[in-house]
């Protein structure tokens, strides 16, 4: 088994892995050696703070091992991708990966002969959206029926979120006036909506601020994440796109003054860009959860693996 989208995963699959995840975290003591004398293996091509120290400290906390594997410092971009990972498998228990290209980690998942975790591609993040539903069931106490607007470009992390969301009764609106490329998904969409658990606000049909209040206030949570991945953060061929998406974006910020009176819970992945998606003091405001959102990761990464090595 991996975890390569959420799309092959139950409702039940996922449901007890929430509450496996909520259940390391009261209790992390009883986990201690849950796995030891198992190796994780972290391939990462992009850079990551959370995904990576879950993976590291998770595994470590489980008895396990960790290591990790700089792609630029490995022969996997020299080799066939198929070759490196049939050999990293004979090597390790489970390998969590960060590839640009969903592609890439489909690849491994169908060669590995170990579990592969989807540690965030350019299409899904499912170990996020684990972890958001950890966060969702500690405040609600529930997911089914929960209320989440995600509000930013249509990505990654969004993907994932409805990807687990519809498994469990979640209900996604989304509200972005652009979709990455690499997210484009209708499958999945059209059967979150036939769902009731997925729909788009057309962003045409939003004026002014107002107008947007009125969509978030209808819900129990506003999430938003970047409007640029990673890694176009730093490619001079993007700067272009970069500024056209800022400019574009603006009125979609989390600010205190869209979400003034808006009784919600407010979520983000992780890494914020501060004044941009998100003003600094909605990330501090006491309505925001998005520290303990990050927390959660480790204990649902601690979860994930567990799950996997089962
Ligand atoms: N949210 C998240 O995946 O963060 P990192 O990129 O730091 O791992
Ligand atoms: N969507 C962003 C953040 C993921 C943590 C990205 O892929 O870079």
């Amino acid at each position: 088994m991996h975890l390569i989208t959420l799309k092959n995963w139950s409702e039940t699959e996922i449901l007890e892995t929430v509450e496996n995840c909520i259940k390391i975290k009261n209790h992390p003591e009883k986990y201690r050696h849950a796995a030891t004398g198992l190796s994780l293996a972290l391939l990462f091509q992009k850079t990551s703070t959370r995904t990576r120290c879950a993976g590291e400290i998770g595994i470590v906390q489980l008895g396990g091992h960790a290591h990790y594997l700089d792609w630029r410092t490995t022969n996997f971009g020299l080799a066939d991708l198929k070759d490196e990972i049939r050999v990293l498998s004979a090597y390790v228990d489970v390998i969590l990966a960060r590839f640009l290209k969903h592609e890439d980690i489909s690849i491994s998942g169908e060669t590995a002969t170990v579990p592969v975790i989807n540690g965030c591609c350019d299409r899904y993040h499912p170990t996020q959206a684990l972890g958001d539903l950890m966060t969702i069931q500690e405040h609600f106490g529930r997911l089914e029926g929960v209320k989440v607007c995600f509000i930013g470009i249509h990505n990654n992390v969004c993907n994932s979120l409805i990807s687990a969301g519809m498994k469990v009764g979640l209900e996604v609106t989304v509200i972005a006036p652009e979709k990455n490329p690499a997210a484009v998904d209708e499958e999945l969409w059209n059967e979150a909506a036939q769902k009731g658990c997925y729909k788009a606000v057309s962003t045409d049909k939003i004026d002014d601020t107002l107008e947007l209040q009125q969509v978030i206030a209808q819900n129990d949570v506003v999430y938003t994440d970047t409007w640029i991945d990673m890694e176009f953060f730093t490619d001079p061929d993007f700067a272009e796109e970069r500024d056209r998406r800022i400019k574009l974006m603006m009125p979609y910020q989390l600010n205190p003054t869209l979400l003034a009176g808006i009784d919600c819970k407010i979520m983000h992945c992780l890494p914020a860009h501060r004044g941009y998606e998100i003003s600094g003091e909605i990330l501090d405001d006491p309505r925001s959860v998005i520290f303990e959102q990050s927390e959660n990761r480790l204990h649902s990464m601690k979860a994930i693996i567990l799950k996997l090595l089962a």
